[in-house]
């Protein structure tokens, strides 16, 4: 075992120990380097603690005002950046306890009472948390909006709407984005229920069984803005399923961002070309100089998998551990700080640069012409003809392989050529066979033409101006 850094006596729990922390151990154990973090939510929860043993007589008015002060003069030091940190004290929770300790002498010593580190990181990260889901949650609506300003200005625009890959049905692309702005619709619920779920204080579970003091529970709940006290302080000090809940629906939303950033990395290729994507959000390539590169899209896409990764670790973290707080809990941290910044940055990517695209409305029309996409539409206007859809759907089925085999689409087959297929064909069947005939036909809600998508794109405007 090798020697210890730590003077005897410097660490706040040494009391019972012979011999100094092995140096490796104090390194291994150390969080400090990535929970200094914490600090602005950490004081935020001394605080609010300090305030309410005063109110219950567990400290002086005198003490906590030291405290109080104490407090903000290191808040000031973290915000400029002048605390002394150090790794010897383990934690953002010491090191700031310390720091109290060295300015305001005995009062700071005291602000421990009724308290663990336990219940502390619990409020820390709850808190921490809760910030985040409000952060994301901003761009989220940001990158909805752009949305529907975008699809509002491509209402009518018509694109191919595939499955498996291959050109189904003319779709506009005001449509397709409205499909994003719903999947985003989701994953903001989602945001919002974690949200509700965490939103409870674990202050004063203490250790795992509370504690011995008079406190008032319901007071630091009130001052931190949470909903109510936990009801368990087992379970208070233990659980971390708000965590993985968040990063569950994290990894959702950077799961459909990642699907958008696949579109957008198909549509800007030169084997689609319906978009043109803004050049400050490109790269080139070092080699070969008429390369523009759709890498903040490939990027988005890759960062989804990270988040999938902390989600694995999180849920994999908690897996093993019997009640109550086990140190595995420290490992959270990374993870989680991890996901949300990717999730937050990966959102205001998306909410800068996709409503800035430059839709090819020409080329995009011409992909939905290329692939006998109003096929299904001669199916149905055979049915209003009275034929079964079954057997319309065969007789389309002759005319497509007729056309395919002189390299035409079905609307230009001549109409005698159309009537060796069906006596029931007439010459109003051009008006079916156009692609605005085709989008304009599917009018009802949740449908693809140009009316019902300025009418969602209404609607959603004034769900989002709804109070949430
Ligand atoms: N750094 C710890 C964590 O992240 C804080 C709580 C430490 N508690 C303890 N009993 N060692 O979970």
């Amino acid at each position: 075992m090798s020697q210890s850094a730590t003077p005897k006596g410097q660490q706040l729990w040494t009391g019972r120990f012979s011999e100094p922390t092995d140096a490796f151990v104090e390194r291994f154990s150390a969080s400090v380097d990535f929970d200094a973090r914490l600090a602005l939510y950490d004081i935020e929860g001394s605080l609010a603690h300090a305030r309410m043993l005063a109110e219950c007589g567990v400290l002086s008015a005198h003490e906590r005002d030291a405290i109080v002060t104490g407090l903000a003069e290191i808040r000031e030091e973290v915000v400029n950046g002048t605390f002394p940190w150090s790794p010897q004290l383990e934690d953002v929770h010491m090191n700031i306890e310390q720091r109290l300790t060295e300015r305001i002498g005995e009062a700071g010593k005291k602000l421990h009472t009724a308290r663990s580190r336990n219940d502390q990181i619990a409020t820390d990260i709850r808190l921490f948390l809760r910030a985040a889901i409000d952060d994301i949650t901003a761009e989220l609506r940001r990158f909805q909006r752009g949305l529907l300003d975008l699809a509002e200005r491509e209402a009518e625009t018509i694109m191919p709407g595939f499955t498996h890959l291959q050109v189904a049905q003319p779709v506009t692309m005001g449509h397709h984005l409205l499909a994003w702005y719903e999947m985003l619709e989701r994953d903001a619920g989602r945001l919002s229920d974690c949200r509700t779920r965490l939103n409870f204080c674990p202050l004063g579970a203490a250790a795992l069984a509370g504690t011995s003091f008079p406190i008032d529970r319901e007071a630091t709940a009130q001052a931190l803005g949470f909903t109510a006290p936990t009801r368990n302080s087992l379970d208070s000090v233990s659980d971390r399923d708000f965590a993985i809940e968040l990063a569950a629906a994290a990894s959702t939303l950077m799961m459909h961002l990642s699907r958008m950033a696949e579109e957008l990395i198909l549509w800007a290729s030169q084997q689609f070309d319906f978009i043109d994507l803004p050049d400050r959000f490109c790269t080139g390539s070092s080699i070969m100089p008429q390369k523009k590169n759709p890498d903040v899209a490939e990027l988005v896409r890759g960062k989804a998998a990270r988040v999938q990764g902390s989600l694995v670790q999180l849920i994999t973290l908690m897996k093993g551990q019997p009640l109550a707080y086990n140190r595995d809990n420290q490992e959270d941290k990374e993870p989680l700080f991890d996901l949300v910044d990717t999730t937050r940055d990966a959102l205001t990517a998306f909410a800068d640069m996709v409503p800035a695209m430059a839709v090819k409305r020409e080329r995009c029309r011409e992909a939905a012409r290329a692939g006998f996409a109003t096929a299904t539409d001669l199916a149905d206007y055979l049915v209003r003809q009275g034929v079964a859809f079954r057997d319309a759907h065969a007789i389309v089925g002759q005319a497509v392989r007729h056309a395919a085999a002189s390299e035409r689409d079905l609307a230009d087959l001549e109409l005698e050529e159309l009537q060796r297929f069906s006596t029931a064909i007439g010459d109003d069947v051009y008006a079916v066979l156009t692609l605005e005939g085709s989008v304009a036909a599917r009018d009802h809600i949740g449908g693809t033409a140009p009316a019902q998508v300025r009418h969602q794109v209404a609607q959603a405007r004034a769900r989002l101006e709804l109070p949430t």
